[in-house]
């Protein structure tokens, strides 16, 4: 939200921040924090103050970019041909806008238009080299994304050998190098029995079938993205050496299900735009008859020569387009409102809703955020209101439909005095949003705690869902996150409705939790504040758990990335006498806090290496010549200095190598961080200073590659 105080050139800093902040979540993590809606919503935003401002444009802007950052865990793809993405066309009007940029691109001529539909799932490059699949890529940023050959592998709807069309024509033979570009995703009903089996077993059940083709293709172990039944929509061509030219995009698609790949069945061309529209209306009101989820629909021009004629954007192809759903709303009986209570005691109301299909699926619950929320859209138990699926994936309450008819008399809908998970009155602190509970025995808070000790960003105990806390805290088998480790398989198997397999899995993925690193055993701690940034920089700084305890509160503050506020709270927290048990349980149990010689062989290192870095922050991001990830940073280290996750307004400089973050990158634009380049590395660690020679200049780079073909 634009405050009127905020300039252009603030605002824009602020939005590719957040832009590239989301797009990491969403496409490196898998973890989405906003919904589509939301994200296009500050996209929009941002190319709109571009717009106006041309200058405030930066070649590395995330408005000119196509998605996430590549994820460590697999090697880096070089796309030949880039991987663009899609603008978008939220309604008819924007839809014949673009109609016209093309018809007007075209010099006047109008063109055939193919529709396909818009698959909800993820870009996939697939290369052959003479018929045999040598290599399959995530989309990343565009120009690299990551190898998930081998998991790739295991989907049917893959040839590992491309057949060759053979019907006697030049199209007839299997050319060299074909790259086949499409969308891995996963049917809703292999979802359904995905999630069946996770809920059978314990497990979390997955949000979506998106995340869940996301995560299943990010297995290192590919024997397990095999078990998830992935399937594959053939939808373009990338890098084609000696091929066929093809004189329409449906000839091309004819071509490529030749080859061996399903091409889906609705594609449909047209020759005006109100026709699409229709096309696109249509779809949207039967979008739930199919076995697959969709977003839109994409909308190409047909002919390949036209399509060199308008070329691409920075962002994305002149000749397609992806008209984007609006998120789905429905009208049901509100039939309750209860309250939920959070890991930090957080009260939630939430609606209890006579179950309605929106969205894709049945919705029986829906957040009503908190108790001002409920109050504003004065919403009653006994209401027929409006559910929406934002983005998709969470279902909130919009507020009362139309020909909502209340009884006279009604009453609005009281917050609970007391807490539903123990019965201690609830307290709504002054000038605070959210009522809480502030009883530390409370069961409720304390399931949500243990599920926050094992989520998959924490302690990543895998089989360790919610329903499964609650049913151990229910026994009486567990208190707090500590009694975990304690758990036996026999335990587990006399528990009702839990197998010998899940069992044994269970206690092996609670104890293969004991040697996570020491940053993600804090942030499992879940203390107010302590998130992952400053559990990494007190890892990294102090070594040991034991030796953080042994810390003033000025010494943690003085650590970069922590501040006071981390620091006083931790303390207070560490302190107290109930958690200075838990963690001698913890140690107790073998759980990694850290390693007592990295101090000692720190000091030995910084004796001997000059301290030219001294209480200096360096944040690297891209490969550097000569220096892995881990070298970089004991590189910077060793001379005194810290390597920060991230850039702040402390941060000396930033180091760019090869694939650089481009969330650090525009973070470090906005807060005017000097930017140096990997051969000016070196001289940086041997001096301490930013070496001028070196800095960046981005004004004069040149135009991203992806602004051709
Ligand atoms: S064509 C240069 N066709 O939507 C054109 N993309 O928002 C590249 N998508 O990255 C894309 N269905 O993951 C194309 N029929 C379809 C699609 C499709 C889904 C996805 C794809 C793309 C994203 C852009």
């Amino acid at each position: 939200m634009s405050s009127g105080a905020t300039s252009p050139q603030q605002r824009v800093g602020e939005l590719r921040a957040q832009i590239a902040h989301h797009n990491e979540r969403y496409h490196t993590l898998d973890d989405p924090e906003i919904d589509d809606a939301a994200y296009d919503a500050l996209a929009r935003e941002l190319r709109a103050l571009e717009a106006e401002q041309p200058d405030l444009i930066v070649p590395d802007s995330p408005s000119g970019q196509v998605g996430g950052l590549t994820s460590t865990a697999f090697s880096p793809v070089e796309h030949r041909v880039p991987m663009t993405s899609l603008d978008n066309a939220m309604d008819r009007d924007e839809l014949r806008s673009w109609a016209d940029r093309v018809v007007r691109g075209l010099d006047g001529e109008t063109p055939t238009f193919v529709c396909e539909l818009k698959f909800d799932g993820l870009a996939m490059s697939i290369r052959y080299e003479n018929g045999q699949f040598v290599q399959a890529a995530t989309r990343g940023d565009g120009r690299v994304g990551e190898d998930v050959t081998d998991n790739v592998k295991t989907i049917a709807d893959v040839p590992h050998e491309l057949t060759a069309p053979g019907d006697g024509t030049l199209l007839s033979a299997v050319p060299p190098v074909v790259e086949v570009r499409g969308e891995v995703y996963m049917r809703t009903s292999a979802f359904d029995r995905l999630n069946a089996r996770a809920v059978e077993a314990g497990e979390r059940p997955f949000v979506n079938p998106r995340n869940s083709a996301a995560g299943s293709l990010r297995q290192k172990d590919a024997t397990k993205t095999a078990e998830r039944d992935l399937s594959f929509w053939a939808y373009q061509l990338g890098e084609v050496i000696d091929g066929p030219e093809f004189t329409s995009h449906v000839d091309t698609l004819n071509w490529v299900g030749q080859l061996g790949f399903p091409i889906n069945e609705h594609v449909k061309r047209f020759d005006t735009i109100d026709e699409v529209a229709t096309h696109c209306k249509q779809w949207q009101d039967e979008r739930h008859a199919l076995d697959y989820e969709i977003d839109g629909v994409v909308i190409k021009v047909d002919d390949p020569k036209q399509r060199d004629i308008l070329g691409f954007t920075a962002r994305a192809p002149r000749w397609a387009i992806a008209y984007k759903f609006p998120p789905e709303e429905r009208t049901t009986t509100l039939l309750d409102i209860q309250v939920s209570v959070g890991r930090t005691g957080r009260a939630t109301p939430f609606a209890v809703l006579d179950p309605v299909f929106v969205g894709g699926s049945t919705v029986g619950m829906a957040t009503l955020h908190n108790r001002e929320q409920v109050a504003v859209k004065d919403v009653r138990p006994g209401d027929l209101v409006i559910v929406r699926k934002a983005g998709d994936v969470i279902p909130e309450v919009v507020g009362p439909a139309s020909q909502n008819v209340r009884p006279k008399g009604s009453v609005a809908w009281e917050f609970p005095v007391d807490c539903p998970g123990c019965g201690v009155a609830l307290i709504l602190p002054e000038g605070a949003a959210d009522t809480r509970c502030f009883n530390p025995d409370c069961p409720a808070k304390r399931i949500q705690k243990i599920a926050y000790f094992a989520a998959r960003v924490g302690m990543d105990i895998e089989g360790l869902g919610e329903q499964m806390i609650e049913k151990l805290v229910g026994v009486g088998l567990i208190n707090d996150a500590a009694d975990l480790y304690s758990l036996t398989v026999e335990q587990l198997i006399a528990l009702d409705r839990v197998g010998a397999t899940s069992a044994t899995n269970l206690v092996d993925s609670i104890q293969g939790s004991k040697d996570r690193p020491l940053h993600k055993f804090i942030r499992s701690l879940g203390v107010r504040h302590v998130g992952p940034s400053a559990s990494q920089a007190l890892a990294d700084t102090f070594f040991t758990l034991r030796d953080i305890m042994s810390r003033s509160v000025e010494e943690m503050a003085a650590v970069d990335g922590v501040g006071e506020v981390i620091a006083t709270t931790f303390s207070q927290w560490l302190a107290a006498e109930t958690n200075r048990e838990l963690i001698d349980r913890f140690e107790a149990a073998g759980v990694n806090f850290g390693d007592p010689d990295a101090a000692a062989r720190a000091a030995e290192a910084k004796a001997a290496i000059p301290q030219t870095l001294e209480g200096k922050a360096v944040v690297v991001t891209g490969s550097l010549p000569g220096y892995n990830r881990e070298e970089a940073a004991l590189a910077i280290t060793s001379r005194g200095g810290k390597s920060p996750g991230s850039v702040s307004k402390k941060t000396l400089a930033l180091v760019i190598g090869e694939s650089p973050g481009a969330s650090k990158l525009t973070k470090a634009e906005a807060l005017g961080v000097p930017i140096v380049a990997a051969d000016g590395f070196e001289a940086l660690l041997a001096t301490g200073e930013v070496p001028r020679a070196a800095l960046e200049s981005h004004d004069s780079e040149p135009e991203s590659e992806r602004e051709s073909d």
